[in-house]
This record gives structure tokens, sequence and C-alpha cells, in this order.
């Protein structure tokens, strides 16, 4: 393979084909907002949809699995700005649930490297898992690294914090891990690997996961052991083109491209003028495939993420780039559909759409800030001082970055206490965190017997919303915790308190007939001609679990479920609510 100019796609086939060719099946990319995880807001990495599979169940299309999966991680947003972070990201990686080991996945992974991009096995450097707690060192990955010649100076073993994997969420499957690093440095790699080195650049993880960690905060052994990797791609991407900064690579150079233009500025021009340009690229694409997926700008959750996206590529574009308006917002926003249309339908069919809701969000925020300014200029003009509490208030209750009302202060030269605003932040935020982790103490990953009751439950509740409401109904969104199940329809109005009362009743009904859930792997094709229910936007392989209550329900789902539905207990809807508009939410719960 031609190295010098390997683009994006010839990488994905190279990959998905090298591991057909050993044997794995293609899955297609699940959607970034896991409707099965509750641990978690976003798709973080390709094992996500394979959580039930890694737990011990068998997967339809065997023990070995490929796949290209989109992902969102949101935990360094702040870092996003340096050549190398991003929020969106996509991810290439190989499964073996139950299979092989360490030694095909690590020759795989060095074979895949060395033969087929034709990376230079004298720039590769190794880290190992030193051992810590009850797990032991990772002699045997070192051993096999060495076995295939990596140098002993080249692998250096590290502890939990680097060399450990999972689980994504509070609870799940995870393991030790051995990470590849490239040299992309421009002079000749030192003999002896340093990890702290960042020209040594981290492509691939590959991870052993022989455990389970239990709400308890224990290790237990699986029932099977596990491999789960992970290559990022633009950064292969950047390493095997030899491109230093990961938005000169194909995946984002058309954006900043775009935005130099809308600008006049040239990303070059300085160290602040490349973060800003790299955080609007990056921001524009992780919303735009966030509101593909159906997620509203909102105060809670994704919708919040989604939010803080927005408003910080506008506060960017507004700040440093003088960038107004929304014009500039679909001129920037054009190569993300460029780059990604061919491999994600919705883009290019929902592209309208999605243009709209990020526009009119931008516009809210344009509001809010006009609102803000009105306030900091009647205090400046008649306080003459701003408090870190003013500052916080502004930014609490409009949005109002702190890099406005500083940069407004400075013009009437007054200084503002930049570290009691923080001080302010961080109480904020440590509050909010403290109410989070209470959110998401624990969900479907860990199958509590709750969970898979209220799994069971969505099914029942999603076939008796079409029989009791409307026939057209269609599941838009699930999130299942131990306490309660969530589901989201497409319905136009609220419903009564009679419909909420039918409703209850139907589902009850069903829960007392007793009907026995059953299990049964079929051709998608199949699946949907004899007309079980599929996730609007998700997409399948070819193979799927269809799981029938009776003749009553049918839905393409990977479980688990209960055996029958006497099993459930008592439903209750807590709660109705519109999320958006033509979009409904039930909250319910078994007594
Ligand atoms: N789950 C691992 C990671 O995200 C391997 O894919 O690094």
């Amino acid at each position: 393979m031609d190295n010098k100019t390997l683009n994006r796609k010839e990488l994905i086939n190279a990959y998905l084909e090298f591991f057909k060719s050993k044997k794995h099946k293609k899955i297609p990319s699940a959607p970034l907002t896991p409707e099965k995880d509750p641990t978690v807001l976003f798709t973080t990495a390709g094992m996500h949809p394979l959580v039930p599979y890694l737990l011990g169940q068998e997967h339809p299309l065997g023990k070995r699995i490929v796949s290209l999966q989109r992902c969102i991680r949101t935990t360094d947003i702040d870092n996003v700005g340096d050549k190398s972070h991003h929020t969106f990201f996509e991810m290439l990686g190989n499964w073996s649930l139950g299979d092989y080991w360490k030694k095909e996945a690590i020759s795989w992974s060095l074979e895949f490297l060395t033969e087929i991009l034709k990376l230079d096995i004298n720039r590769i450097s190794i880290t190992c898992f030193k051992g810590e707690g009850s797990v032991p060192k990772d002699e045997e990955s070192a051993r096999i690294w060495m076995s295939l010649g990596i140098p002993k100076e080249r692998i250096v073993f590290l502890g939990k914090k680097e060399n450990w994997w999972g689980p994504a969420g509070k609870t799940g499957p995870c393991g030790p891990d051995t990470e590849i690093f490239y040299w992309a440095g421009k002079e000749n790699p030192p003999k002896r690997f340093n990890p702290k080195d960042t020209r040594w650049v981290e492509i691939w993880n590959d991870v052993f996961m022989e455990y389970e960690k239990n709400i308890k905060g224990e290790y237990n052994p699986l029932k099977q052991k596990n491999v789960d990797t992970g290559m990022g791609l633009e950064r292969t991407l950047a390493v095997v083109n030899k491109i230093e900064d990961n938005y000169l690579t194909e995946t984002f150079l058309p954006i900043i491209k775009k935005i130099e233009k809308v600008s006049k500025k040239d990303y070059k021009e300085s160290e602040e003028i490349k973060k800003t340009m790299r955080i609007i690229a990056d921001h524009i694409k992780a919303s735009i495939f966030i509101v593909s997926e159906g997620v509203y700008p909102s105060n809670t959750e994704r919708g919040y993420v989604l939010r803080r996206l927005i408003r910080r590529l506008t506060k960017y574009a507004k700040i440093n780039l003088s960038l107004e308006g929304t014009n500039f917002i679909r001129e920037i926003a054009e190569p993300v559909f460029e780059i990604y249309g061919d491999s994600c339908e919705e883009l290019k069919k929902d592209k309208q759409k999605i243009l709209k809701i990020i526009e009119e969000e931008k516009i809210k925020f344009d509001k809010t800030i006009q609102k803000g300014l009105k306030i900091l200029e009647k205090k400046l003009k008649e306080d003459k001082v701003i408090t870190c509490k003013d500052i916080f208030l502004l930014y609490q209750s409009y949005g109002f970055p702190l890099e406005l009302t500083e940069e407004i202060s400075k013009e009437k030269n007054i200084q503002i206490d930049k570290e009691g605003f923080q001080n302010e932040l961080k109480k904020h935020q440590e509050l909010s965190q403290i109410s989070c982790k209470d959110k998401f103490k624990s969900g479907l990953a860990d199958c509590s017997e709750r969970t898979i009751k209220l799994h069971t439950l969505t099914h029942l509740l999603n076939e008796s919303l079409r029989k009791v409401l409307d026939k057209n109904i269609k599941q838009k969104g699930s999130n299942i915790t131990p306490e309660r199940l969530r589901f989201d329809f497409n319905f136009n109005r609220k419903l009564s308190e009679e419909e909420i009362k039918k409703v209850e009743d139907f589902v009850n009904k069903k829960i007392l007939e007793g009907i026995s859930v059953k299990k049964e792997k079929m051709l998608l094709k199949k699946a949907i001609k004899i007309g079980a229910q599929a996730e609007f936007g998700t997409r399948y392989p070819e193979v799927v679990d269809v799981y029938s209550i009776g003749s009553f329900s049918k839905e393409i789902c990977s479980g688990p479920h209960v055996k029958n539905t006497k099993e459930i207990g008592r439903f209750k809807i807590l709660k109705e609510e519109s999320v958006a508009s033509g979009i409904r939410r039930i909250k319910a719960t078994i007594d």
C-alpha cells in the first residue's frame, strides 16, 4: 500500500478486509447515543454495542467481530484545541468474544501495521500492564511483542491509570491493555521508549477483557476471555501520511479551509487562531452528528452537551474570528457532509433539518448574549464595578462567556475578579457532578433483575402505545436504569389522563397474561419482513436477534429479557411529557 497517499476510505477498507481475512464479521456503526447503556451518555468506544456479548451472551454473527464505530468523548472537551484531541472521532476495532486471545490479537495488530500499512517496526513502541491489586503483571503480552521483533527497551510497563481499560460507565467488562505507539517525530526515534515524550503517538489499544466490575466496585473474572481493540482513525491517518497535526488530515482540513475562507484568516497565523479553528471544526462536526441522531439542544444530558458544543463554537467564532450571524455555519458545515455523507446516510438525508436545528440554537444563544450585554453594560455604567457573583450570574443564567465579560470590562477600564468567578464555577460543578453520579447509579450494562424486567416492559409499552393510541407510533429513544424506564416516541400532543390509564391497563393486562418471551436469530431481511420493530436510524448487522413476546410484540434487540411477562410486576406510568416538537416521553416503573 502506498502509505504516502492513504486516505480515510482506504484505511477503513484495509482494516475491515484484513480482519475479514482473519474470519471476522463486520457490524455497522451503532448509534452515538447508546440505547442500552444508561451508564454513559454517548458511545465512547466500539465496545458499547457489544457489552451483552462481552458479558457472555452469544452474538448472532459469531465470536469474531470487526467495525468502524463513530464515537463522542466529552470528558476532555476543554482539551480540544491542540493538534490531537477531538470530541467526535472514528474508531476501528476488532473483537474476540471468548475466542482468540493475546497471541493472535497482538500479532494481527503488528501484522496490519507493518505488512498492510507498511509502517516501520523500528518506530513502534509498546506499553503493557505492570500489575496492580490482584491483577498480575502482563508478562505474556510483553513476551509476545518481543517474539515478534519489538526490542525490550521499546516496551514499558505502566499501572492501572495508563494500561487498564473500562468499564466505560460504572459497571461492566474491563481489563488490562497493551497500547501501541508510533514515532511521529521528524528525527530518528530514540532507542529507548519514553511514554512521556509526546512525539510517541498512541494509535491502537488492545484490551484483554477478562474482568467485570460490579456495582460494589469489585472485579470478578468474566465467563469468557475477550479481546477489545480500538484504533483511532484520525491519528492513524495522520501518522501514516506523516502529518503532524490531525486537523490537517482529510478528516478536518476541508473544514479548516472553509473557516479560513469565511473568516479571512490564516490557520497558521498564530497558535490562538489554530486553537480557535480546531475548536470550531471539531464542534461543528460533533454537533452535526449528535443532531443527526435526533438529539435536540436542551439543558439536560445529551441535549446539554450539544448546546455546549454549539455555544462554544459560537463564542470562539465571535470573539476570535469576528464571525456573527448564521451564514457561516452553513458554509463550515458543508465539508462535514462531504467527508462523511457517503458513510452516513442520515447526514445526507436530514442535512437541511440538521442545519436548521444548529442555526436555531445559535440564534437563541445570540439573543441571550444580547440580553447579557445589556445587563453588563448597565452594571458597568451604574455601579462601575462587577463582582465575581455578577460574572457568574451572567455566565450561568445567560450563558454569557467569561471572555466577553472580560473584553467589555477591559474597554471600560474595569478590573474583573476572574479568580472569584472560577471559584464560584468550581463550587457549582462539584454540585452538579454529585447529582450526575446519583443519576447514573447503574444500568442495563449490569444486567440487574429490575433492569431486565424494565427492558421487557419497554417492548410491551412500545407495542401497547401503537395499539391504544396510534399505529404510526415509533420508538425514538429509550434509557433504562434499575429505578425506571424512559421511552420516547413520536406523538403530536399531550396524553389525556384517560389515555395514560388506558395504556397502563393495557400493559398490565399483557403482563398478567403470562406471555413467554422468545429469542430467535435470523437474517435482518427476514426480521424486517416479519414486521419486527427496528429503531429508526440504527444500522443493523446482516444477522440479528429478534425478541418476540408471544404474537404480541416482535423487536430486533440484543436483550437480555425475562422469560415470561408475569415476572415483570405491576406497571406504573410516573410521568408523560414533551421532549421536543412532536416527541413525547414516558417515564415508568414497576411496583
Ligand atoms: N475500548 C478500548 C478503547 O477505547 C479499545 O477499543 O481504547
